[in-house]
């Protein structure tokens, strides 16, 4: 396929979607930032430009260079401004039907040559591509955060997407400067379908009263060295995208080894939802409480 990708335009601008537009303008792209929320994109582009601010700092780049990097950042609440894009990625909100009407509308306005990507954790790559005319043009690129320090980019072939694509795709990671790793469309893909049910398991623990969440994430850092523990690792994910993961996991698998903890769904109820919320497994309104304070 003898695409160039010079604009890329995202479509939403939370957590994921204002880290890709930093990396994007990172490696000399230009990146048009969508989102419905006028709010989101204020705050969205001060995350950006604090973001390239720490290269400057580091003496990776010249104020100039911030400068000349950020005066390619456009920022629009209508996804008709991603027209002209030649590649979209879509990082809104975590629900098919939002997804699948962002991507209808995209289909109408974009060119017939442009490749539509989603950041998507855990929905059908298949299903969602379906949606569109464009199968074959419809890729996962599942981004890690935080977008700008992470290297893995799962990179998600669909039923329908092309070889072509997939290679664009790849190549398109590493211009970024990650690293892509290709896996298939099954629910979870490799990422989530291993770490979700390992975190859903830990709150298992906790519920069964084999130990406390400190105890549980003091196992598995000290013993399998993993830099977080899954219980603070779950805190900072939410508890809430946790859960929507493991519902998607038990439903595309139909397997109750993927079934919800009781416990997680209690807490997603109470609005216990990690760091965002201010209480998950740990409580952040209090510092001594945090996950490592003694
Ligand atoms: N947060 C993570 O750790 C993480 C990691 C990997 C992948 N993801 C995936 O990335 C996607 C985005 O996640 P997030 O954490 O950034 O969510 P978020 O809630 O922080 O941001 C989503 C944004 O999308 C906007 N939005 C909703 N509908 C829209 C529409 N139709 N058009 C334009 N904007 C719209 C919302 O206003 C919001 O600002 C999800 O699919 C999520 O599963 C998240």
């Amino acid at each position: 396929m003898n695409i160039k990708i010079k604009i890329v335009g995202v479509a939403g601008a939370g957590t994921m979607g204002h880290g890709i537009a930093a990396v994007l303008l990172r490696s000399g792209c230009e990146a048009i930032l969508c989102d419905s929320a006028a709010k989101a994109l204020d705050a969205a582009q001060e995350k950006v430009s604090a973001r390239l601010a720490r290269e400057v700092e580091k003496g990776k780049w010249t104020a100039e260079e911030k400068s000349v990097a950020l005066g390619k950042l456009r920022t629009t609440t209508k996804l008709d401004d991603l027209a002209s894009a030649d590649l979209v990625i879509e990082a809104v909100t975590e629900n098919f039907e939002i997804k699948a009407q962002a991507f209808r509308a995209l289909d109408g306005c974009c060119r017939a040559q442009t490749i539509f990507a989603t950041n998507t954790s855990a929905i059908s790559i298949t299903r969602l591509a379906a949606v569109t005319r464009r199968a074959p043009q419809f890729v996962g690129l599942h981004f890690f955060n935080p977008v700008p320090v992470m290297s893995l980019v799962e990179v998600v072939a669909g039923l329908e997407t092309s070889a072509a694509t997939v290679s664009l795709a790849e190549n398109f990671a590493r211009q970024l400067g990650k690293t892509p790793v290709r896996v298939n469309d099954f629910p979870g893909f490799v990422s989530n379908r291993i770490l979700m049910p390992m975190i859903n398991e830990a709150i298992y623990a906790v519920m069964d009263g084999v130990a406390e969440p400190a105890a549980v994430d003091s196992v598995m850092k000290l013993g399998m060295n993993h830099p977080m523990g899954p219980l603070e690792l779950a805190d900072f994910i939410g508890l809430d995208v946790c859960l929507d993961i493991m519902r998607v996991l038990y439903e595309g698998f139909h397997d109750s080894r993927y079934r919800p903890c009781p416990l997680l769904e209690k807490m997603v109820a109470a609005g216990r939802l990690g760091r965002k919320s201010g209480r998950g497994f740990y409580n952040y309104s209090e510092a001594k409480s945090r996950p490592g304070a003694q």
